[in-house]
């Protein structure tokens, strides 16, 4: 197998690694040390795996790391650490938004890609990506809105997701599934249906 050597900016600070061909962000990101990014199901469906891609929310499992190279990554570290707690996971520990955690990175960063002030329904369409099994929505929305603020008088549309297709072992899903980073638009998602 061919492999490649790739820099990629994650949280700020070049990080390099050589990877084999077509290896996805959500592994490269791991093996350089960032495994506070969580994999679920591997396949674009739940979201565990989000990461920022120059401020958008994307599913890494879906991307391949080359596709990421010249970008900004941010990954749930780089909202900063226990010592300065980012407003975001501050408000999901204070609402309660969180157990086994596993979805919470890929949580906080859907919501960190969220506008200033959502209203319920953007919260909902933006997290629609990001399952969760344990907590249940309403504590995470609450915290999402704790932490972003109420919605804005004018606050109507929710945010796009857009969408990134990951060439080669992701291509099937990609097609389907969410957010990936480039300029081509998706269908704004609604909410799986389910315990919300
Ligand atoms: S691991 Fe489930 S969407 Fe990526
Ligand atoms: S807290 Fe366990 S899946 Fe969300």
């Amino acid at each position: 197998m061919k492999h490649e050597e790739l820099t990629l900016q994650i949280n700020g600070a070049k990080r390099t690694g050589v990877f084999p061909r077509g290896t996805r962000l959500l592994d490269a990101i791991r093996r350089l040390g960032f495994t506070g990014t969580k994999e679920g199901c591997g396949e674009g469906e739940c979201g565990a795996c989000t990461v920022l891609v120059d401020g958008q929310a994307v599913n890494s499992c879906l991307i391949p790391t080359c596709q990421a190279a010249g970008t900004e990554v941010t990954t749930i570290v780089g909202l900063g650490g226990s010592e300065r707690l980012h407003k975001l996971p501050r408000a999901f520990l204070e609402c309660g938004g969180a157990q086994c955690g596993i979805c919470t990175p890929g949580m906080i960063l859907a919501a960190a890609a969220l506008p200033p002030r959502p209203s319920l329904e953007q919260i909902r369409v933006g997290l629609a990506g990001n399952l969760c099994r344990c907590t249940g929505y309403m504590k995470i929305y609450d915290a999402v809105e704790q932490a972003l603020g109420g919605p804005a008088p004018a606050a109507t549309s929710a945010p796009k997701r857009v969408k990134r297709v990951a060439k080669g072992k992701a291509t099937t899903k990609a097609k389907t599934k969410r957010r990936t980073p480039t300029s081509t638009p998706t269908p704004t998602r609604t909410p799986t249906k389910g315990k919300r």
